[in-house]
């Protein structure tokens, strides 16, 4: 019999649900919500209503795109947390209410492990995945870690912002530019036209594997208000210099303690996930990266590098395999370590 794992996913602000049946991805529907453009920001009550909103056209969209019945699902996983409670709670209320009517298991996930596992989401039974163990530098809006993965259920966090995440360097520094939220995708897409050593910004020295981004903020404000008293129109005039600096300097923050952590765990593989991998001057820099250091580089299609429920059920999938079933009574977490 087919084993068939519906997952859901609604930690911040994208709804998403997908179908994995016998390991291979037969939908990933994902509705992400625009509301929040409008205040530079996610507004978590807004999130949380838009995702009561979407979730069950997004669920039925992603069972009708996969071909299957909801009486033919085995399982379903949702993320539970870290995340923002009013939307996981929406997420895996619904979740429980599914499995309960449908009676079939139901499987938490961590949403950290999902990005890890966002590997692993096959389309045909002959995808490569990464070999275990290995490293994956997770960077997102809320996140910016060095985990060492050593299966599918052993994670550890090695290094870890110890302020921001470098998605809110770039979503931050790319508002005070006046550029639209979320500020990463304009910053890449600016940088692939400037010089990146057009400006210097300040560079943490912290020791470890631990990163820092709220210094390099603080920097660009300066440097953008040194600028503009002298010159209003300096931004527009710098913008895509500034923004491949900036850029050219989050990477190489990444990459240094990518490679001082490789140093330490000397793994054969090496991946990025999260909403910042998305990033081309991020996924150029590492595939050079692992080239040079002679080691795999595992960059995911830019699909399964923000929120998705694919990489939920993904993760699901293997929690599944172990018959590693969550009770009806687990409630949604905000905060986490792995
Ligand atoms: O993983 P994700 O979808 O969810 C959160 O952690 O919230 O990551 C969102 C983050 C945002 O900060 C967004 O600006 C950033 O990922 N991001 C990017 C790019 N695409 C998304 N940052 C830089 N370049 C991109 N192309």
């Amino acid at each position: 019999m087919s084993i068939n794992i519906l997952g859901i996913e609604s930690s911040c602000d994208d709804t998403s649900a997908a179908v994995i049946c016998d390991g291979c991805l037969k939908s990933n529907v994902i509705a992400s919500q625009k509301v929040h453009e409008a205040y530079g920001g996610v507004v978590p009550e807004l999130a949380s209503r838009a995702h009561q909103q979407n979730i069950v056209p997004v669920v039925s969209e992603a069972l009708r795109q996969a071909g299957i019945d909801k009486s033919e699902l085995s399982a379903i996983a949702f993320t539970r947390g870290p995340g923002l409670l009013g939307s996981l709670l929406v997420g895996t209320s619904f979740a429980k209410g599914m499995s309960i009517g449908l009676d079939i298991p139901l499987i938490d996930v961590n949403h950290l492990h999902a990005h890890v596992l966002s590997h692993f989401v096959r389309k045909s039974p002959g995808d490569n995945v990464p070999d275990f163990p290995f490293l994956c530098l997770l960077i997102s809006g809320g996140n910016s870690q060095i985990v060492i993965a050593r299966s599918p259920k052993e994670m550890e966090i090695v290094g870890k912002t110890i302020d921001d995440a470098a998605g809110e360097a770039f979503d931050k520094c790319a508002k005070v530019m006046g550029l639209p939220y979320p500020g990463g995708p304009h910053i890449d897409r600016l940088a692939a036209e400037g010089d990146p050593t057009a400006f210097r910004f300040s560079k943490p020295h912290i020791p470890g594997l631990d990163y820092s981004f709220s210094g390099l903020k603080t920097s660009f404000l300066y440097t953008l208000r040194d600028n503009l008293s002298k010159d209003p129109d300096f931004v527009e005039k710098n913008k895509t210099g500034l923004a491949a600096s900036l850029q050219a300097t989050i990477i190489d923050i990444l990459l240094d303690k990518l490679a001082k952590a490789l140093e330490r765990y000397p793994v054969e593989h090496v991946a990025i996930g999260g909403g910042v991998s998305a990033n081309s001057g991020v996924r150029a820099a590492v595939a050079e990266f692992c080239n040079k250091k002679g080691v795999k580089a595992w960059i995911p299609e830019r699909a399964f590098t923000t929120d998705n429920a694919a990489m939920v059920a993904a993760a699901g999938y293997f929690k599944y395999l172990d018959k590693e079933f969550c009770d009806l009574s687990l409630p949604p977490f905000s905060r986490v370590s792995m």
